[in-house]
């Protein structure tokens, strides 16, 4: 079944009616930390800074239906009495008309019910701690109409996260209506008892929340349980059913605001309401900004100042295909969602409950490979961010970290370091800014400062000296697959993914201590060949790489389950570790027993039943998670294959889980189709090509690498652009404008069967084109 489509331009997608298989949702965001998560029915909730620390409205987990509560608008007629929602929730009376249109930083969401249409526009400013609803009504009716309006959000437990301590947090709440707004506030936390229960509470004043509108408040309701009533939900709240709210404040308790307004509407005339939901430090910044945001005017440029720097954002990467999907989906919706991965990291979603993963080390450095084009100073803070909070001088890293309390948790991973050097290499290759490697910063542990340099050799040092007797890397707690918990009694398990891993991060190294002109090079290109002679020596099955040692041979074809690992088969290939015949035969393994219609399979056959040897990763049901198709390895099957230079196959892949694909039959992978998703069901499931935790995952970054730098071919590096395309057979060509170090490049490739390349009419050996200083260039590829 279809429930939307995307707009002429691509730059909406548009859900055409509002009963979507999961809650297809939008991150409503700014620069300052303040997000919102809407869904199509209003539903959602927001945060400042970190979901954990400051979260403003209420999320409530596993929740039926699963996105409220949220942003409502409840609209009442006066004269009959009867109530609806602009949105269809949470009173779900059929609209006669609905349509609601994500967009990158903002959610319309237009309806008409018995002769009223109404529009709710959502946003972030750009430049204020605070979110946006603006309602538009018009009466169609031809009559005169009365209506009530109050806009309903329910204020959260914040920085204490309602799950935890629910008897305590209750007591501490306080929300009052002063100067015609809704005041919320935590009581502040005593710092001695903060530190026992919070580790993470970083000590600045919490502030409060705030709810204002540009109408006279007639009556209003700080209790969330005094506006719903009890046994009631937000579907009929007590509050709608009175004629007034019941001016209720608390003093402990769960703290909503709602405030009631009455419109008189002439047949043909329209009405706006503004609402402002924010943070604030204090009651006058809370004041400034409903003052500031009363004005239509107002709400009208800070939503244009959204668009636009969203249209400047994308500028810097348009390509034009034979594919519209695949236009739409690099142009725009893959750039969007890159943005949002990297500012949430694994955090919060409808998947993620915001408390417990903060940003993940690993995934954050690969966040950074598909946004450092569009915003190399924020990258550059993140590598800074990342190295100091999460590094140790031992070379290792915390697995996460928390962006208010600035502190990492968990070690002992053998991959989240390596990462680093990926990290670092991708933002140089993008801006040619080698002095970061001289820059200092500290590590985690300790206040001494070294380089970037030092940093990045410190992880090398740590995988060195961290190995097994296969001389293999130590798995330790996992590696990338979080899931793979290899144990055996005897000796201590290794990963060949870990040992991929570090080769290609080695000759990163290796090419950065050249340019730095460091003897370095050598040794790490000799560690590099050393640890690959160890993977193609003692690694190989016959017809695919082993994933490692654990008690035994992990991912070979004599074992009963779990025969074949993609990811040792991917990364052989990226890293350069396999040798040329066993990269192809790794690969075709991959083909011949993981590729799909719904995707690649990240095992073979996948597990049935809990397996001590593997852990966690065997608990999943079959062709679930990681133990069916994770969507983010199947990025690396594509950039393998397009080293192979097998681009049919590379896009084939590529296509296989795009999630618009899925447009007309949305009811299968139910998640979004404008976003990559996770996980997708296996056919070893029972609901095969099915979806699961969309919008925050490493599918984002590596599906717009995979896209941009393998089947496009342009991809950046030290020495300058390089281009090489590996598109399928059906193109005869494509159309890119890349933004490259301040030079906007307009790269044409045309299929002629002659291999040039031209900048400016001049011809070009060697692939790569030099960094500019020329504000545009124009570069015309024949292949
Ligand atoms: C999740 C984690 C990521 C991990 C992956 C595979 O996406 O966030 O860190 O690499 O699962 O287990």
């Amino acid at each position: 079944m279809q429930y939307g489509k995307f707009s002429n331009d691509a730059r909406e997608y548009i859900i055409t009616r509002p009963d979507t298989p999961t809650p297809w949702i939008n991150y409503i965001s700014n620069l300052r930390g303040y997000c919102g998560i809407v869904s199509q029915t209003g539903g959602g909730f927001s945060f400042h800074k970190d979901p954990r620390e400051r979260r403003i409205t209420k999320y409530r987990y596993n929740n039926i239906p699963v996105d409220r509560p949220g942003r409502y608008f409840y609209i009442k007629d006066m004269e009959t009495g009867e109530f609806w929602s602009p949105t269809w929730q949470p009173v779900m009376k059929t609209p006669d008309s609905y349509e609601c249109r994500h967009g990158q930083g903002y959610t319309i969401i237009t309806s008409s019910y018995q002769g009223v249409e109404h529009q709710v526009s959502y946003f972030v400013p750009q430049e204020d701690d605070c979110e946006i609803w603006q309602l538009k009504i018009v009466n169609r009716s031809g009559k005169t109409r009365k209506l009530t309006v109050v806009p309903y959000s329910e204020f959260t437990f914040w920085s204490e996260p309602e799950s935890r301590n629910i008897q305590w947090s209750m007591h501490l709440t306080r929300c009052m209506f002063a100067d015609d707004m809704v005041l919320y506030n935590f009581i502040e936390p005593h710092p001695a008892f903060d530190m026992a229960e919070n580790k993470n509470y970083v000590g600045d004043r919490p502030g409060l929340a705030f709810m204002a509108i540009n109408k006279m408040v007639l009556d209003y309701d700080c209790s969330r349980d005094a506006f719903i009533g009890m046994y009631y939900s937000e579907t009929n709240p007590v509050g709608l059913r009175n004629a007034r709210l019941s001016n209720s404040i608390i003093r402990g308790g769960v703290a909503c605001a709602a405030l009631r307004t009455e419109i008189t509407i002439e047949p043909g005339t329209e009405e706006v309401i503004n609402v402002t939901l924010g943070f604030a430090s204090d009651k006058r910044e809370a004041t400034r900004l409903r003052n500031k945001y009363s004005s239509t005017a107002k709400t009208a440029m800070a939503l244009q100042i959204v668009q636009k720097a969203w249209s400047d954002y994308l500028g810097t990467f348009q390509a034009e295909t034979p594919d519209k999907d695949f236009n739409t989906i690099v142009n725009v919706w893959n750039q969007y969602q890159c943005k949002t991965t990297f500012d949430w990291s694994r955090y919060i979603s409808f998947y993620e409950n915001g408390e417990g993963r903060g940003m993940g080390t690993r995934d954050s450095c690969q966040d950074t490979l598909a946004v450092s084009a569009q915003m190399p100073e924020r990258v550059k803070e993140r590598i800074f961010q990342i190295l100091s909070t999460t590094q140790f001088d031992t070379g290792d890293c915390y697995h996460q970290f928390f962006p208010l309390g600035g502190k990492g948790e968990l070690k002992g991973f053998s991959d989240d370091h390596l990462w680093l050097v990926q990290m670092v290499y991708a933002y140089i290759a993008e801006t040619g800014d080698i002095a970061i490697l001289d820059e200092k910063v500290p590590y985690a542990d300790s206040k001494k400062k070294d380089s970037v340099y030092a940093h990045l050799a410190a992880a090398l040092n740590y995988t060195e000296r961290m190995k097994g007797s296969h001389g293999l890397p130590l798995i330790l707690t996992a590696d990338w697959n979080d899931t793979l918990h290899l144990w055996m009694e005897s000796d201590k398990p290794e990963s060949v993914l870990a040992g991929e891993l570090y080769v290609y991060a080695l000759k990163l190294m290796a090419r950065l201590a050249e340019k730095k002109k460091s003897k370095d090079a050598t040794m790490f290109l000799k560690r590099a060949g050393k640890m690959a002679d160890v993977i193609n020596g003692k690694c190989w099955d016959g017809k695919w790489y082993y994933r490692g040692f654990g008690g035994e041979t992990i991912g070979t074809h004599k074992s009963r389950r779990a025969k074949i690992f993609l990811n040792s088969q991917t990364w052989g290939v990226i890293s350069g570790a396999a040798d040329a015949e066993r990269a192809k035969a790794g690969m075709d393994s991959v083909n011949r027993l993981l590729a799909s219609e719904e995707g690649i399979k990240k095992v073979w056959p996948p597990f049935e039943k809990y397996d001590q040897t593997f852990g966690l990763i065997s608990r999943y049901n079959s062709g679930r998670k990681e133990n069916g198709i994770f969507a983010h390895a199947n990025a690396w099957a594509i950039i393998a294959e397009a080293l192979l230079n097998r681009p049919d196959t590379a896009y084939e892949y590529y296509k296989s889980i795009l999630p618009y694909k899925n447009n007309s039959t949305a009811e299968v992978l139910k998640t979004e189709p404008y976003v990559f998703c996770q996980t997708i069901c296996s056919n070893d499931s029972i609901t095969p090509g099915e979806g699961a935790n969309s919008w925050l995952t490493g599918t984002a970054a590596w599906m717009y690498v995979a896209a941009t730098q393998y089947i496009l071919g342009i991809k950046p590096d030290l020495e300058g652009l390089k281009i090489e395309p590996r598109i399928p057979s059906e193109w005869a060509g494509y159309r890119v404008k890349r933004l490259f170090r301040g030079c906007m490049y307009h790269i044409e490739v045309k299929r002629t069967g002659k291999a040039s390349m031209k900048l400016n009419g001049d011809a070009i050996q060697g692939g790569i084109i030099p960094p500019s200083s020329a504000k545009m260039a124009r570069i015309a590829v024949e292949i």
